[in-house]
């Protein structure tokens, strides 16, 4: 088959969390069944190209009209990589936005990104299915079912959308209608108004063929008022033509008996190299390392974007509390200033045991999966997450809230079966939190019960080919849908 990836970021040219990861490995495992892939991504800062494919294509936009150009890049195993190319709006600091928030021109960035993905598939590459993410790349389905619905070219070509977190929507005034190009019309409870505003993902999800989310349990909780984010009826109303697929790791990115990142790499069968890991970790977030006592205090890894998804409000709560067990933290990431502060005044609080690092580092990440005891998320909500998945694989024990992808990939440790590979907590509350955490800390007690849970999680198998197999099934059934029916041929 076919595939075309329409994503607004995609490792190895862009990523600011787990879309980037999922844009690389899901082509990747397709590729490996024997599919082709083709991945279009906006051409951000630094991304190079190895040919111009189509030098402008026209794309009105309200007053304005822009020649963006289609370009390509290195393909990368066996996976080829296409890019919308409009400096003006791509080549920016970052992919959406800066210190003072979103970039306020976003509506019209991704309108002609999704605008410009049909024009590659009409003049580069006709592929057999669409797969569009998030609300960036809504538009696609739109405007292939209104403006396209009788263009020859792509009128019977199918599209998927996976909702990768249903909180980020792309809303904006009624104004960017027109500003963005798109039909009036358009403003319409059956397409993309949403309470006096448009809402990019609302119409994706209305005219997508088949919708899909990153995790099962995630699949259902969007179907309810505490996880729909306003969007639940019309989740609602798509739901047999939504499923949940679980996201994969990558490992042979993160695999600790091959990390180049790391201070030693080891494996399940000998964990030795992950002492050295530690200390190489204590060391970079200048915390003590050289006594022996240094070393067997548990040491908690946090490495993420520090958003209200991802429910740091609730170590906030418990702080002192938290910082009394006899334990150590390292925290990496960025966003939101009040998460950014929290872990900053953690660390001058508490310069013997708490570490924090402000920014994105690729790098660090990798140590933190290798060199920590325990990683900790405590996620207010989480369609899938990758880094508990990681840290599965690096023996780093996954303490997490029970909800959406967390809930799907961690068993919690039972001590009666030895079965489970972490510890969970279901109430969104400090406390459940705290207690959760020394229960995790008691364990850690015994190096036999530790090693047990480790190993648990080490054997477990994330890896993309089972959840590939079910993205093919699912374009198959998009390709489907789009048949038309042909009238008259039942017996009555
Ligand atoms: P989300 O996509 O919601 O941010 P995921 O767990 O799915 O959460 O994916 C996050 C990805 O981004 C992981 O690969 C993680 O290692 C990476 N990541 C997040 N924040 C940082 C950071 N500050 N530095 C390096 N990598 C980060
Ligand atoms: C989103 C979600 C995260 C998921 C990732 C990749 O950013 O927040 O849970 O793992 O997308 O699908």
């Amino acid at each position: 088959m076919k595939i075309l990836f329409v994503a607004s970021e995609g490792l190895p040219y862009s990523k600011t969390g787990g879309l980037g990861d999922v844009v690389q490995a899901l082509p990747k495992a397709l590729v490996e069944m024997g599919h082709q892939v083709a991945v279009l991504l906006p051409r951000y800062r630094g991304n190079k190209i190895t040919s111009t494919l189509v030098s402008s294509v026209t794309v009105s936009l309200g007053d304005q009209i822009r020649f963006p150009s289609i370009a390509e890049g290195v393909s990368v195993a066996g996976v080829r990589y296409f890019f919308v190319d409009d400096p003006g709006y791509f080549e920016r600091e970052h992919p959406y936005g800066d210190k003072s928030g979103d970039y306020p021109d976003n509506a019209e960035r991704f309108t002609e990104f999704s605008r410009v993905a049909i024009e590659f598939a009409k003049r580069v590459l006709l592929p057999d299915v669409i797969h569009c993410h998030d609300w960036q790349t809504a538009l696609v389905p739109v405007l292939l079912r209104t403006q396209h619905a009788n263009d020859p070219a792509v009128r019977s070509l199918p599209v998927v959308l996976t909702i990768h977190n249903l909180a980020y929507q792309g809303i904006f005034p009624q104004s960017a209608l027109r500003k963005a190009g798109l039909p009036a019309n358009l403003f319409s409870f059956d397409a993309l108004e949403f309470y006096g505003r448009i809402n990019f993902l609302k119409g994706g999800l209305l005219f997508a063929d088949y919708l899909s989310t990153v995790g099962r349990r995630y699949a259902k909780e969007i179907q309810t008022p505490e996880y729909g984010a306003g969007l639940e009826g019309v989740i609602l109303q798509r739901a047999d033509r939504l499923v949940g697929i679980l996201n994969g790791a990558d490992y042979s990115i993160w695999n600790p008996e091959s990390d180049k990142l790391i201070a030693q790499n080891y494996s399940s069968q000998n964990l030795e190299g992950k002492k050295a890991c530690k200390k190489d970790l204590l060391k970079t977030f200048r915390l003590p390392s050289d006594k022996p006592k240094d070393l067997e205090r548990p040491l908690i890894g946090i490495v993420s974007r520090f958003a209200d998804q991802k429910g740091f409000d609730l170590i906030a709560q418990i702080a002192s509390e938290m910082m009394n067990e006899n334990l150590s933290l390292v925290a990496l990431g960025n966003g939101q200033p009040e998460y950014e502060n929290l872990f900053k005044l953690l660390a001058q609080t508490y310069p013997a045991s708490a570490g924090a690092k402000i920014g994105y580092d690729d790098a660090l990440a990798h140590k933190i999966q290798a060199g920590a005891d325990i990683f900790l998320m405590p996620s207010r909500y989480e369609p899938c997450g990758l880094n508990q998945m990681y840290s599965l694989r690096y023996g780093t024990v996954p303490v997490v809230r029970a909800t959406g992808g967390l809930d799907d990939t961690i068993q919690n440790f039972d001590p009666q079966t030895q079965q489970g590979t972490g510890f969970k907590f279901e109430e969104y509350d400090g406390n459940a939190l705290l207690e959760c955490l020394r229960t995790t800390l008691k364990m850690y007690q015994s190096e036999n019960t530790w090693q047990t849970i480790q190993r648990n999680g080490m054997a477990k198998d994330f890896s993309w080919k089972t959840s590939a197999a079910s993205y093919v099934t699912l374009y198959e059934a998009a390709k489907r849908s789009r048949i038309p029916r042909v009238a008259g041929t039942s017996k009555n």
